[in-house]
Formats: structure tokens, C-alpha cells, sequence
């Protein structure tokens, strides 16, 4: 049984995951109230509300499984990549913890956290190669899986993450923070062939395919179609309430799906992979789910939906499953950490 740590971002978060696959408890507090009046998260005050927050959490974490420090065999944390103020409060209660008790403390990258997220099952993945795609908030990432903790880059946004995309967009129709789920709900009574979004695939210099992302454009794609009807429209400010938001939602989401989708099931094809496993923030889309589903010629694997967003029980999956050394604890403040590198 391990003890799992995640506070990089808005979630502050504690879970006891038993064999690597199943979860006693899963406290998540989400900070996502304090921060929609900014639009956006406030990294202050995701720090202060992480230290506000800490202890009650792992309290719970630790009450809900039914056990004490003493019944663990270690102490997981995400150690990056992440707001370096946010990261540090799990890393201390982490480090805390671990030096009382004389556990050993695991130092996870939340991305792999993410990946971990699939093998909380009662029927975990068995066989490797998995193209593994990680969609969130921060990051879009395309990865061969090709054992426990190796892995291969295959290619990954060279701008936005698609996450952030969904929340930009959102914003500037609008919606209420975040602009991911707000999309969703939106596309739901929005035409996706509405506006030809275009599908940034991105050829290498020579002409060759690549797997690299780029979602950047269409939010300036969003935002001139919004000027064509609004034309000194600048964002934040109200929209007309005879403009098409749903029409712009779910052609917007039509285009990113269909470039994530293309990719990953192309990576399937290309690298003779068993499995496909989305997870991340992005993988609750139900637009990018079913796609995915219906498109890939192998198995497809999506998580709960509630282990897509940021959780513990992810971070203490990875460490069961890919146990680093105990000692490797280096608080590293990049953001732009990648598998495989
Ligand atoms: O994994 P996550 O909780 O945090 C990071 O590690 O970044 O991902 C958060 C991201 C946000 O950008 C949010 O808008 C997006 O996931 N998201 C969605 C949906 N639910 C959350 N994007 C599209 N459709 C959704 N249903
Ligand atoms: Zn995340």
C-alpha cells in the first residue's frame, strides 16, 4: 500500500492505492472555485489554498482506507512538472512524512502519474508496446510505452497544450472556466462542420509526417470568426447573444479531436502497438473518447472519468508500478518536463 502526494497545479490531493491497481481512498479538493473568477489559475493562491488544505487531506486519505503511516510500505509525491509553489507543499508533507515514519519516498513525474492512471483496474494492461497519448491542462503528449517506466517520445505540442487550447477558447466565447467541459457542454447543440477549423497536421522540412502538435492557431482562427460578426471585439468582452458559440464550440473541438485522434491512431499502425491509452484532463472529452473508440484498429483504454483529471491515486499507481530510486528526490522547478528525454 502506498500513500500518494499531488498538489502541481489547482487540485490538492491524497489517495491510498493498494498493488498498484486498487484504490482504498481518493480525496481530491478542487481549488477550481477560487480561481474562475480569474479566468485562469492564480498561482498564489493555488499555493496558499494547498497549504490550507494539506493536512486535512491526507487525513482523509489515510481515515478512508482505514489505515496508519504504519500499514504503508511508502510515501509517493509528484515532484514536477508543476507551479513551483504549488509542488512544494506536497513535496515537504511528502518528505515530512517520510522521514517520521522511515518510509521510502517516491519522487513521481506527474505526467507518468497520468499514464499510471490506466492500471488502476480490476483488469490492468498486461502487454507492451502501448502508444500512450496524455492530454491536460499543461501538457499534449504522444508516447510508446515500451515497459514499465520506458518510454519513448514520439512527439508532443509545439505551442499550446490541447487542454490549454480548450480553455483559451473557451474564454473568448464566454464560457465559464474551464473552458474544456464548457466546450463539451456547449458542442452539444453546435454543428462540428459549422466552421472549417483548419487541422494543423504539420509536416516536417522534407514533407514528412511527424507526431507534433500545434493548437495555438485556432484560437486566433476563433477569434477572427468572432471578429467577422463583432469587429472591434476584444476578449473578455460579451459576446451578441445571437452569436453561434455552440456552432464555434463543437467545430473547435471537432478540430482538435480529429488531429489528436489521427496522430495517436497512426502511431498504432506505425509502431505495431497492442493497446492505446489516452489519459489526462482532456481524455473526460466524450467527443475525443468516442472518436478515439470507434477510429483506433486495437484496444483503446481511457480512464474513469474520474481518474482523467489530477488525482493521487495516479501518482501512487506509478510508484508501485515503476519504483524509482528511493533517494532521487530533486525538486525541479522546469515546467516543460517530458517522458523519455
Ligand atoms: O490533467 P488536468 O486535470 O490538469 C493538468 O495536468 O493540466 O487537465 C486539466 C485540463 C484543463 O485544460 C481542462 O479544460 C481540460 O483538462 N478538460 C477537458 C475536459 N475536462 C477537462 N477538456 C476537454 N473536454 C473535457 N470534457
Ligand atoms: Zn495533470
Amino acid at each position: 500500500m502506498i500513500l500518494g502526494i499531488e498538489t502541481s497545479c489547482d487540485e490538492t490531493a491524497a489517495a491510498v492505492v493498494e498493488e498498484g491497481t486498487a484504490i482504498l481512498s481518493n480525496v481530491v479538493a478542487s481549488q477550481v472555485d477560487l480561481h474562475a473568477q480569474y479566468g485562469g489559475i492564480f498561482p498564489e493562491v493555488a499555493s496558499r489554498a494547498h497549504i490550507e488544505r494539506i493536512y486535512p487531506v491526507v487525513d482523509r486519505a489515510l481515515k478512508g482506507a482505514g489505515v496508519t503511516l504504519a500499514d504503508l510500505e511508502g510515501v509517493a509525491v509528484t515532484q514536477g512538472p508543476g507551479l513551483p509553489g504549488s509542488l512544494v507543499v506536497g513535496i515537504n508533507m511528502a518528505k515530512g512524512l517520510a522521514l517520521g515514519s522511515g518510509l521510502p519516498l517516491y519522487a513521481i513525474n506527474h505526467l507518468e502519474g497520468h499514464l499510471y492512471s490506466l492500471w488502476l483496474s480490476d483488469n490492468p494492461p498486461g502487454e507492451f508496446p502501448i502508444v500512450a497519448l496524455v492530454v491536460s491542462g499543461g501538457h499534449t503528449e504522444l508516447l510508446l510505452l515500451h515497459g514499465h517506466g520506458e518510454y519513448q517520445r514520439l512527439g508532443g505540442t509545439l505551442d499550446d497544450a490541447a487542454g490549454e487550447a480548450f480553455d483559451k477558447v473557451g474564454r473568448l466565447l464566454g464560457l465559464p472556466y474551464p473552458g474544456g467541459p464548457s466546450i463539451q457542454r456547449a458542442s452539444e447543440d453546435g454543428d462540428p462542420n459549422a466552421v472549417d477549423f483548419p487541422r494543423v497536421w504539420l509536416r516536417g522540412d522534407h514533407g514528412e509526417r511527424t507526431y507534433n502538435f500545434s493548437f495555438s492557431g485556432l484560437k486566433t482562427q476563433v477569434l477572427r470568426e468572432i471578429r467577422r460578426d463583432v469587429p472591434d471585439y476584444k476578449p473578455d468582452d460579451p459576446l451578441p447573444a445571437s452569436f453561434p458559440v455552440a456552432d464555434m464550440a463543437a467545430s473547435f473541438q471537432a478540430a482538435v479531436v480529429e488531429v489528436l485522434v489521427g496522430k495517436t491512431v497512426r502511431a498504432a499502425h506505425e509502431t505495431g502497438a497492442k493497446e492505446i491509452h489516452v489519459s489526462g484532463g482532456v481524455s473526460a472529452n466524450a467527443a475525443l473518447r468516442e472518436a478515439i473508440t470507434s477510429e483506433a484498429p486495437i484496444p483503446v483504454r481511457v480512464p474513469p472519468l474520474a481518474l482523467t483529471g489530477d488525482n493521487a491515486a495516479m501518482i501512487a499507481a506509478a510508484a508501485y508500478w515503476h519504483r524509482r530510486d528511493p533517494s532521487s528526490l530533486s525538486f525541479d522547478v522546469r515546467t516543460t518536463w517530458r517522458l523519455g528525454l
